[in-house]
């Protein structure tokens, strides 16, 4: 496996015989991995994962997902999100952004979950995301929501989602937000967790776990106007190593605030 590339031999963007061709090829080449075709033989024993469209989305699949069905960022509300915009700013995460809050940086923003929540309580949003596949998804997914009528009969544009590192990212914000929000991938407790989203599995298989959690933290401490919030599991440590200046909890999760001097 090629260290630029760590999806060489790990994901191929897949064609099923079906529509233009050029769009796969196009993402196969932005990627740098194989386009495989579902008529040929053997395609499906090169890679775990694939990336296609289907039902107008863009999807990753494993193998159980081949046959049917695939992962794409979700933009209806999550259960007990509000479908209003804006949504009240109620919960242990608008809690933590703060009640002055007013814009935001999502720098680890993956599935765009904990970003089209930020976004439907009405905060000012930018999305960063180092993983090309997950900005390739995510790209998909705003446009999406770009076109769902009630954000065009509110006139609203999605957020706008810089790929590429958030370390470096961070220092050419042009103006310091309020809020950076942190949300890593921390190693599981349990080497399968039973309560862990099947998206969220595969984001560590084809991910790993993100290492340099701590420069980042060191990173948007610099760069945020007021705080940080970093969301983790309710067994880790806090990151930074320091003292969060306050917590709010969810359900096996925690937010801790750390806020700039
Ligand atoms: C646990 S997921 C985030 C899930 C997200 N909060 C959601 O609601 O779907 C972590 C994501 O952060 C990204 N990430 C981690 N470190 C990053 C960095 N330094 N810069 C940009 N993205 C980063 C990873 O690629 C991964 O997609």
């Amino acid at each position: 496996m090629s260290p630029q590339n760590p999806y060489l031999g790990k994901l191929a963007v897949l064609y099923e015989d079906y529509g233009d061709i050029a769009p796969f090829q196009q993402l196969a080449d932005q990627l740098a991995v194989p386009l495989r075709n579902s008529v040929e033989a053997n395609f499906d024993q090169h890679e775990a994962f694939f990336l296609c469209w289907r039902d107008g989305c863009l999807k990753l699949l494993d193998k159980e997902l081949l046959k049917k069905g695939g992962m794409m960022v979700e933009i209806e509300p999550r259960e007990g999100e509000q479908r209003s915009w804006p949504a009240p700013k109620d919960g242990a995460l608008a809690k933590a952004l703060g009640r002055k809050t007013k814009t935001v940086v999502d720098a680890t923003t993956g599935w765009g979950q904990d970003s089209l929540h930020i976004f439907r309580m009405g905060y000012g949003l930018l999305c960063l995301e180092r993983s090309p596949v997950m900005a390739a998804l995510l790209a998909d997914g705003l446009q999406r929501l770009a076109q769902e009528e009630w954000m065009q009969r509110l006139q609203l544009h999605p957020p706008r989602l810089l790929a590429g590192n958030a370390i470096d990212l961070l220092a050419t914000l042009p103006e310091p937000p309020d809020c950076i929000y942190l949300d890593p991938m921390f190693p599981p407790k349990r080497k399968k967790s039973a309560l862990a989203k099947k998206s969220m599995m595969v984001l560590r298989d084809l991910l790993g776990d993100d290492e340099d959690k701590d420069a980042l933290f060191a990173a948007a401490m610099q760069a945020t106007g007021k705080r940080v919030v970093v969301k983790c599991p309710d067994y880790a440590q806090p990151l930074g190593g320091g003292k969060p200046s306050d917590s709010f909890h969810g359900k096996l999760l925690r937010y801790d605030v750390f806020l700039k001097n």
